[in-house]
């Protein structure tokens, strides 16, 4: 919930990102008989900005992918928000195909996120980079004209994450010098010897210091991009105590906030009484295993097959877990464009196969791996009944769902593995059993650890980390932005005046 009188909340808000936080989808029927429904924010940072955009009376400017958006905006491709309330303006940007292909699918997501992730070997090549580059450049011109349309001299613009790598430079130039622009990268910054492979670097780097505040999970990330700053961006000058670059005309301040998730609607979504050995049997698990439980976007930095991997030993190394412990997996296919996304499609299908028909048994599988919907209430029954949580990406921003688990063991009797590598690991590392993701044995052992470990001790950690994720909760995490640009806001006004 935000406050409309927050003092922090800018008064002319404008946000920029890439999802949309409504989608208007066709019903069946036929021709202009279909009518229109409307997707909800479905949670994560979509549905946390949602009120503040709300309150703010502000203008939310993202890629319009559904095929009905453009059938209810006006001809400057906006809408009002939320479908009745028509409490603030979404303006879509429509995109061709092949946009979509090459800055979407292209440099974002095959450059970019790759890179950032750590997967140098996973960056297209050059025959295509330099076309998807143009074309990541043309979408985030579009987005800058599109913000400069609305922007006045009291503005706040503030960006998400890494598809708008030149946006602010190019706002910059169009908006009153009065306006703040900050940024969100909500993705890892890689180390400077990664960022060599980075195609197009320096106009990335340059692209970013167009803003006021860019703000990252945590510190490691800020300073990794304050070193890629000094090693490849001629003419500009890094201030690394003060945490401020200079470059050309402008000042660039840099934050960390580790963003939290709505912990009391996950808290309270956990408490209701769904009836979780239903939901489980509908999955085809029994309701008296022990339970582990992995929750993922199907994507290469979560390590799932490393997962599996030592998954398959924990079994190897416990004969007498067969038939009483259960892994599942719940996985969500994610930019299935790519083809890296769709040979770790495959190859997650092909281990839980080969895995399951080596311990298996006519009544039981070791892991039950699932890619339908399941509700969040749904989730939340499965957060709260899982006995251990087995969170191990290679490298991950943040990782909400290690934070959604602890919001929703209201039991305070599961146990959180997790893995060294996720900027949620700076939070609640200490009470977290830690795992090295790549380490086999190490992660068998750690699960054994973790089912065996007393309930004094689960219940201990469990309520410290949900002080934590209660304590630095999504609000918390917006509130500390706010505060930020607010600072930043001040001094630019006050400057003008002067
Ligand atoms: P990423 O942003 O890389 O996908 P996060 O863990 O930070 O990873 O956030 C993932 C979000 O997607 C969480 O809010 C999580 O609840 C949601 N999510 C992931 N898988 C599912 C699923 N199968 N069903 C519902 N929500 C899911
Ligand atoms: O965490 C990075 C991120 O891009 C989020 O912004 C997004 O919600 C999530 O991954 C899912 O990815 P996509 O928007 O590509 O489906």
């Amino acid at each position: 919930e935000t406050d409309a009188d927050d003092p922090d909340c800018p008064e002319s808000l404008i946000v920029v990102s890439n999802r949309q936080p409504y989608r208007h989808e066709y019903e069946d029927g036929d021709g202009d008989e279909r009518s229109i429904a409307v997707d909800e924010p479905a949670g994560g940072l979509t549905a946390g900005l949602d009120p503040v955009v709300r309150e703010a009376s502000g203008t939310w400017i993202a890629w319009g992918d559904g095929e009905a958006d453009f059938a209810v905006t006006d001809e400057n491709d906006c809408v009002a928000v939320p479908p009745g309330e028509d409490a603030y303006t979404l303006q879509r940007i429509d995109l061709s195909e092949e946009a979509v292909d090459s800055y979407y699918y292209g440099f974002s997501n095959q450059v970019l996120w790759p890179l950032c992730h750590e997967f140098p070997d996973l960056i297209e090549n050059g025959d295509t980079w330099s076309n998807d580059f143009e074309w990541y450049h043309t979408v985030n011109e579009r987005f800058a004209d599109a913000v400069a349309t609305h922007a006045t001299a009291e503005s706040v613009v503030w960006i998400q994450d890494y598809h708008f790598g030149l946006a602010p430079r190019l706002i910059r130039r169009q908006i009153p010098e009065t306006a703040t622009i900050a940024h969100f990268w909500h993705i890892p910054w890689p180390t400077p010897e990664t960022f060599a492979e980075c195609p197009a670097g320096e106009d990335v780097l340059a692209g970013l210091l167009g803003n006021d505040l860019l703000g990252f999970h945590v510190d490691r990330y800020a300073r990794l991009f304050m070193e890629c700053v000094e090693q490849y961006l001629d003419g500009a000058v890094v201030d690394r105590d003060r945490w401020i670059v200079d470059y050309e005309d402008g000042t660039t301040h840099l934050t960390t906030d580790a963003m939290g998730v709505d912990a009391d609607t996950y808290d309270r979504a956990a408490r209701q009484d769904t009836d979780v050995d239903a939901v489980l049997a509908e999955l085809g698990v029994s309701p008296d295993v022990t339970l582990g439980l992995g929750v993922d976007r199907l994507d290469y930095s979560k390590g799932i097959p490393e997962r599996l991997a030592a998954l398959e030993r924990f079994f190897e190394r416990n004969p007498d877990r067969r038939g009483e412990f259960t892994f599942l997996q719940k996985a969500t296919p994610s930019r299935t464009g790519i083809p890296a996304y769709q040979r770790l499609g495959e190859l997650v299908r092909s281990e839980v196969t080969r895995i399951n028909s080596r311990f298996g048994t006519d009544d039981w599988q070791p892991i039950v791996y699932t890619e339908e919907y399941v509700s969040q209430e749904n989730l939340c029954a499965l957060y709260r009944r899982a006995d251990a949580m087995l969170i191990s990406p290679l490298l991950d921003g943040m990782n909400l769902v290690a934070q959604e688990f602890v919001a929703s063991s209201v039991d305070e009797d599961g146990v959180l593995l997790l893995s060294e590598q996720t900027g949620a690991h700076e939070r609640l590392g200490d009470d977290a059993v830690t795992i090295d993701p790549t380490d086999t044995d190490g992660v068998a052992a750690a699960l054994e650890t973790a089912l065996e470990m007393p309930a004094d001790e689960r219940r201990r950690r469990m309520r410290t980390l949900r002080e934590d994720v209660f304590e630095a909760d999504l609000e918390a995490w917006m509130d500390s932005q706010f505060a930020a640009i607010a600072r930043l806001h001040g001094s630019r006004e006050s400057t003008d005046e002067q």
